[in-house]
């Protein structure tokens, strides 16, 4: 890693992989990342799921309409699950344990992208968590917030362009809704 900024700045999210799969150690740091999530009382309300086989992989990438068919190509994807009964705050909980692992790829120099399931739903309009829950033998105790892909970048994306940040959406002090009505 060169610095924070730097990594944030040129973290995209990437939806096409080489196939070249992960290493041990690799997977080890990103499951290390989730593992040291922040969580609301250390409840660590949430389970991982890991897949690499590719049969499995390309069934998972079923798991939606739309946005999904990139797990396909992946070399891994966490499933990330929780229990709700462990944490009211489970979705907030789940998510940052998502972003992290996402941060720890990219600082790896992996990429990676986030597949929402939570709401969302198969083209057979099954849920989209129902579909993962019977193909990876899930218990109903658990939701099933993302999925998170994995693998060798197979393509370049542009950093955020630092001339286009939505400054408008900062307020100080009190909201100042001119800001966003012009
Ligand atoms: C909560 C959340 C859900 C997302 N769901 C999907 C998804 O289902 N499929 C997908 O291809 N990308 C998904 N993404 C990635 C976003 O599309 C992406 O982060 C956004 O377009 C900004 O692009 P960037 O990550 O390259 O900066 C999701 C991201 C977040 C934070």
């Amino acid at each position: 890693m060169t610095d924070f900024q730097t990594l944030i700045i040129n973290r995209r999210s990437t939806r096409k992989f080489t196939e070249e799969p992960l290493t041990p150690e690799q997977v080890e740091k990103i499951m290390k990342a989730a593992l040291m999530s922040p969580t609301s009382k250390s409840s660590n309300p949430w389970q991982f799921l890991l897949v690499e086989d590719k049969e499995t992989l390309e069934k998972l990438s079923l798991c939606k309409k739309i946005g999904s068919k990139l797990i396909a190509g992946c070399a891994l994807a966490v499933v990330v699950l929780a229990d709700p009964f462990v944490s009211d705050v489970w979705i907030e909980d789940s998510s940052i344990t998502s972003i992290m692992m996402q941060l720890q790829a990219e600082d790896l120099g992996l990429g990676s992208c986030w597949v929402q399931i939570r709401e969302r739903h198969t083209m057979a309009d099954t849920p989209s968590d129902e579909y993962i829950r019977e193909l990876l033998d899930i218990p109903m105790q658990f939701q099933v917030l993302s999925v998170i892909a994995f693998g060798h970048k197979a393509q370049e994306r542009p950093p955020f362009d630092e001339e286009k940040l939505q400054w408008e959406k900062i307020h100080i002090g009190k909201f100042n809704i001119n800001q966003i009505t012009g």
